[in-house]
């Protein structure tokens, strides 16, 4: 069976002032009628699973996580619940365990939960086209044809074909500088790591031993003194706070020599900043993109999204201006990424 396990313990700092640290971006309705997490778990219907649904997030969001599956109507989730942020690979670890302990070999497909795909068919049957080649002990990672160099993902150098549609993976960077980036682009043959994986339980703990012994050790022991109450899952709090911070990517995915990777066609976009928002929404003709009410006069490619009241700009281009009801965001475009220093200053300065 597929166990989906869905990692949305991130902050979302780049897209302040909307997403808050007691209401981070994978809770909010940034595109759509449902929020990012509900839309991630709602992708799946029609993928034939059988397995259930987990969800890492940090113990402060149990109860949104908890109502949001219910209003669609998941049924008996397992949400395991981190003390504290330790990234991603010790995240999946602790779903491993989770999973593991039911069904050692059982897949697990890994998705963030900031994610937003178009064609959801076209993700599903990569999944399923994924699924043979996982059980088999491989780790798959679904890579997206990248039209531009981007710093903030993970890029998948595609190899050989290996079975059907796979391929082997050459190299795994993540997230590269800007040097970098442009040269995979222009080699051709590189790929974005979407953020998403299938993988065995069995098959991530034991990659984790090999290269992580030490994040496994924390999670093992975290995880042994676990508290079960209702849906929640309680690993134990002081053995997590003692796990170094690592993401998946680097962790194992620079490392592993099982990484495979399908292609994935899907109109797939991360969330990750006000411009990744931005392209969302249709433009004007002066490439202004505009939510709520908003009057643009020699304006040029800003993305405006007005709150309460109205947003009016007279000769201004490539600004973001969010309104929310107690914080106002005025940002150049070619600073999206550092909106999460806004964040940061006001941390220290509480
Ligand atoms: N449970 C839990 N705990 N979840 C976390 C944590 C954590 O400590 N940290 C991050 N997450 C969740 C986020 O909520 C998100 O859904 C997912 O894990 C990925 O984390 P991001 O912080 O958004 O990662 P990224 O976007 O910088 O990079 C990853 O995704 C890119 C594609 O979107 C990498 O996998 C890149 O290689 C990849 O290209
Ligand atoms: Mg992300």
């Amino acid at each position: 069976s597929i166990n989906t396990v869905i990692m949305s313990g991130g902050s979302g700092s780049r897209l302040w002032p909307m997403s808050r640290s007691t209401h981070p971006k994978q809770f909010l309705p940034l595109c759509g009628e449902f929020t990012m997490l509900q839309q991630t778990a709602l992708r799946l219907d029609g993928l034939e699973q059988e397995g259930r649904i987990l969800v890492v997030a940090n113990q402060n969001h149990r109860f949104l996580v908890a109502e949001q599956l219910r209003e669609i109507g998941v049924k008996s989730p397992q949400i395991i619940l981190e003390p504290c942020a330790r990234n991603t690979a010790p995240a999946v670890a602790l779903a491993a365990l989770q999973v593991h302990k039911q069904e050692p070999e059982a897949l697990m497909l890994v998705l963030a939960a900031d994610h937003l795909i178009q064609d959801e068919e076209a993700f599903r049957q990569a999944v399923r086209d994924a699924a043979p080649c996982a059980a088999e002990g491989h780790i798959l990672t679904f890579g997206i044809v990248p039209d531009h160099p981007a710093t903030g993902y993970g890029y998948i150098q595609a190899g050989e074909q290996f079975v059907s549609s796979i391929r082997q993976v050459d190299n795994f960077v993540e997230k590269p500088n800007l040097e970098k980036a442009e040269a995979y682009l222009s080699e051709g043959n590189f790929l974005w790591n979407s953020g998403m994986f299938l993988i065995r339980a069995d098959i991530y703990l034991s990659e984790l031993k090999k290269y992580r012994p030490d994040i496994l050790e924390a999670c093992e022991k975290s995880f042994e003194n676990t508290s079960d109450d209702m849906d929640f899952v309680r690993p134990g709090v002081e053995e997590f706070a003692a796990c170094p911070k690592d993401s998946i990517d680097y962790a194992i995915m620079e490392k592993s020599q099982v990484v495979k990777v399908i292609p994935l066609d899907a109109g797939w976009s991360d969330v990750g900043s006000w411009t990744e928002l931005a392209n969302q929404h249709s433009e004007d003709t002066y490439e202004n993109s505009c939510v709520g009410d908003t009057l643009t006069i020699d304006s040029e490619r800003n993305f405006i999204r007005a709150n309460k009241k109205l947003i009016a700009t007279v000769g201004v281009s490539d600004l973001l201006i969010v309104d929310t009801d107690d914080a106002l965001l005025v940002a150049h475009k070619s600073k999206a990424q550092d909106v999460k220093k806004i964040v940061e200053e006001l941390k220290e300065q509480s």
